[in-house]
C-alpha cells in the first residue's frame, strides 16, 4: 500500500508511503490519491485533508518511468486526473512537508491551503533539466507568489530552495521542528475541522474563485507543451541518463 489513509475527527490523512523510491508518485499512487479526494469530497465526515510523506521525504515528483508508460496526457492519465481532483477540491488541504519536495512534490503545494514544513527541506522544480516544462499551473501560480524573476530562477534554472526561502516567499505557512511537524499539521487540520464546514468550504471557494478558470486553462496549456516535450530527444536523453545513473 503506497498511500495510507486514516480518518479521525473529520481529518483524512493521506500519507505517501514509497520510501524506497523517495515517494515518487506512480500511476497507482495518483489513482489512489484521486479516488481518496473524490470520496472525501462526498463524505460529510471528512472536513479537512492532510497530505504528508515520510519524516525524511515528502515526494520526489512524478515516477519518471511510470509517467511515460502511462501514455498520452489526456483526461484519463492518472497525473492529469489527480491534478484535476486536487485543483477542484473544495475542502481544505493541509500539507506537511519534510525532506524532499521535487517536481509535483512542490507544485502540488500551490494547490494546498496550508503548508507546514520542517527545516532543511529541498524544494525543486527540475523540469527544464529533464527537457520538460512546468506543470500543475505552476507557470501561473509561482510567479504570482514570488514575482517573475524568482519564478524564472526556480522554473527555468531549476535552482533548489530551502524551507526558509519557501517560508519567506509564502509557500510555507510555518517552519516546524521535524519531530513536531506531523502533530502540528494535524492540530491545524483539527482546528479547521472544528469550524463550521459550510463556512470553510465557501470561504475556500471565494479565495480560489478569481483565478480558478485561469488555473484550469494554464494547467491544460502546460500539459499540451509537456506532452510535446516528453517526445523530444532532450527529454528522452535526460530520462535515460537518470535511470542509467541510478543503475550505475
Ligand atoms: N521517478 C522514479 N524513480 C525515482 C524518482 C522519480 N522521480 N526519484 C527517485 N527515484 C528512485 C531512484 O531511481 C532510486 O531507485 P533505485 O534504488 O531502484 O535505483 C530510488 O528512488 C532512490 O533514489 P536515489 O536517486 O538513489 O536517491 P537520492 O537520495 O540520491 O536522490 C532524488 C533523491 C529525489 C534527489 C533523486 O532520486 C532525483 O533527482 N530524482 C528525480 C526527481 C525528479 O526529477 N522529479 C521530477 C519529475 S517531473
Amino acid at each position: 500500500m503506497t498511500i495510507l489513509q486514516s480518518t479521525q475527527h473529520g481529518v483524512l490523512t493521506l500519507t505517501l508511503q514509497r520510501p524506497e523510491k523517495k515517494n515518487a508518485l506512480s500511476s497507482v499512487m495518483y489513482q489512489a490519491l484521486t479516488a481518496a479526494l473524490q470520496q472525501a469530497e462526498q463524505d460529510p465526515d471528512v472536513r479537512v485533508v492532510v497530505l504528508r510523506g515520510q519524516p525524511d521525504c515528502f515526494c520526489s515528483g512524478n515516477d519518471l518511468a511510470d509517467f511515460v508508460a502511462a501514455g498520452a496526457l489526456n483526461a484519463e492519465h492518472p497525473t492529469v486526473m489527480f491534478l484535476h481532483a486536487l485543483s477542484h477540491f473544495q475542502k481544505p488541504v493541509v500539507a506537511a512537508v519534510a525532506g524532499l519536495a521535487i517536481g509535483i512534490g512542490t507544485t502540488a503545494l500551490l494547490h494546498c491551503d496550508l503548508v507546514y514544513a520542517a527545516p532543511g527541506c529541498r524544494f525543486q522544480l527540475p523540469f527544464t533539466a529533464l527537457g520538460l516544462c512546468p506543470e500543475a499551473a505552476s507557470s501561473l501560480l509561482l510567479p504570482k507568489l514570488v514575482g517573475y524573476q524568482k519564478a524564472a530562477q526556480y522554473l527555468l534554472l531549476g535552482e533548489a530552495f530551502d524551507t526558509n526561502e519557501a517560508h519567506r516567499m509564502g509557500l510555507v505557512n510555518d517552519v516546524v521542528a521535524a519531530e513536531e511537524l506531523f502533530a502540528y499539521a494535524e492540530q491545524k487540520a483539527l482546528k479547521l475541522a472544528a469550524l463550521p464546514s459550510e463556512a470553510v468550504i465557501q470561504s475556500k471557494k471565494l479565495l480560489r474563485a478569481p483565478q480558478q478558470q485561469l488555473v484550469q486553462q494554464v494547467l491544460h496549456q502546460e500539459l499540451a507543451v509537456f506532452e510535446h516535450l516528453l517526445h523530444t530527444d532532450a527529454c528522452q536523453q535526460a530520462l535515460t541518463q537518470f535511470f542509467a545513473r541510478n543503475k550505475g
